[in-house]
């Protein structure tokens, strides 16, 4: 039963239909997973399981039926040699579950035309939406009530049959954008791009704050007085200096790498990959930040 204080979307009402399956169950499925209550979900054991708050006690689903959408949350790491996105895991549940899913939608960050690629091989809608939801404390996008917008790329028909899937799980401020899948993915990671630079911004403060005896609090508080500058990103930490983490540390060299495999390397980009992971030697990050031998050495 619902109870007063905690607003969910009713599932009796919105969220019967449309049939969804959660491929990946961590932290970005979890998350789809409290939009779409009704979901089942499966992860690389390949058992479906319904979603239920005791989690020793999970329910199987006895055969895996057919869904409306299937929605993709597996790990897309980076290839240590060269940075590349690695969508190994993408490819291979599209291709296991094709037969039971109508449309795909990828919330994992895929490489740059991943998408297309994978829709016209094996021939089904495989869309894109770049997903927000981080896992900092405070993060502005968590709560499921501050979902603002929703950005889904793919085909005509996929992009709107979806739109409708999540305009029942949305408040009615929620705006959703339908674009190109490509466009999506470029979209996801110049948003990290963005973050990326605002941290390393941030820390040049920090650093020059330093070197003239200056307060970075005054500083910052009197920058962001300015009300082009807002205070996102800018808490910079003594202890523990630039950027690292699960999504920045892949993204940032998988962007370079495609960029420059396409014959247009985004420079400064890489020169900020190289400058944070020295910052960072010290720190011993569980998440490698610098491939091995990035394309832009050779
Ligand atoms: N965590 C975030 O805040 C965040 C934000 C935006 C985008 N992303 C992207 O979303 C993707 C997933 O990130 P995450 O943080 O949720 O990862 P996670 O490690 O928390 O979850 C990954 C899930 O995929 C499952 N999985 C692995 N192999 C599988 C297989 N073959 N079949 C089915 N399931 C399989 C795992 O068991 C796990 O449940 C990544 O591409 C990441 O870059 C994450």
């Amino acid at each position: 039963m619902k109870q007063l204080g905690t607003p969910q979307p009713d599932s009796d009402v919105v969220n019967k239909e449309p049939r969804v399956l959660l491929i990946g169950y961590g932290w970005v499925g979890q998350y789809m997973g409290k939009l779409f209550t009704e979901a089942h979900y499966v992860e690389g054991d390949g058992i479906i399981k319904t979603q239920v708050k005791n989690e020793d006690d999970p329910q199987f689903v006895e055969n895996c039926g057919k869904y409306d959408l299937a929605i993709i949350g597996v790990p897309t790491p980076m290839n240590p040699e060269t940075g590349q996105c690695n969508v190994s895991i993408v490819e291979e549940v599209v291709n296991k579950y094709k037969d039971c899913v109508d449309i795909f939608l990828v919330k994992s960050t895929v490489e740059i035309g991943t998408c297309d690629r994978l829709e016209k091989k094996y021939n089904v809608p495989v869309c894109m939406s770049p997903e927000y939801v981080g896992e900092t404390l405070g993060h502005p996008l968590l709560e499921l009530d501050r979902t603002q917008f929703q950005i889904i790329g793919g085909n005509k028909y996929a992009t709107r049959c979806i739109s409708r899937m999540f305009q029942k799980v949305l408040h009615a401020d929620a705006q959703i954008l339908t674009c190109e899948s490509r466009e999506a993915e470029i979209i996801k990671y110049f948003e990290n791009y963005w973050i990326m630079r605002r941290v390393g911004f941030w820390n040049e403060v920090f650093q020059a704050g330093m070197m003239l005896d200056a307060n970075f609090e005054t500083l910052r508080n009197g920058l962001t007085l300015d009300p082009r500058l807002n205070r996102t990103h800018s808490n910079v930490y003594r202890d523990n200096r630039g950027w690292a983490g699960k999504c920045l540390s892949k993204d940032m060299p998988a962007l370079a790498f495609k960029m420059r495999e396409l014959g247009s390397p985004l420079e400064t980009l890489e020169f900020m990959i190289e400058q944070n992971a020295k910052i960072r030697k010290e720190y011993n990050d569980e998440n490698q930040l610098m491939p091995n031998k990035p394309t832009w050495k050779k």
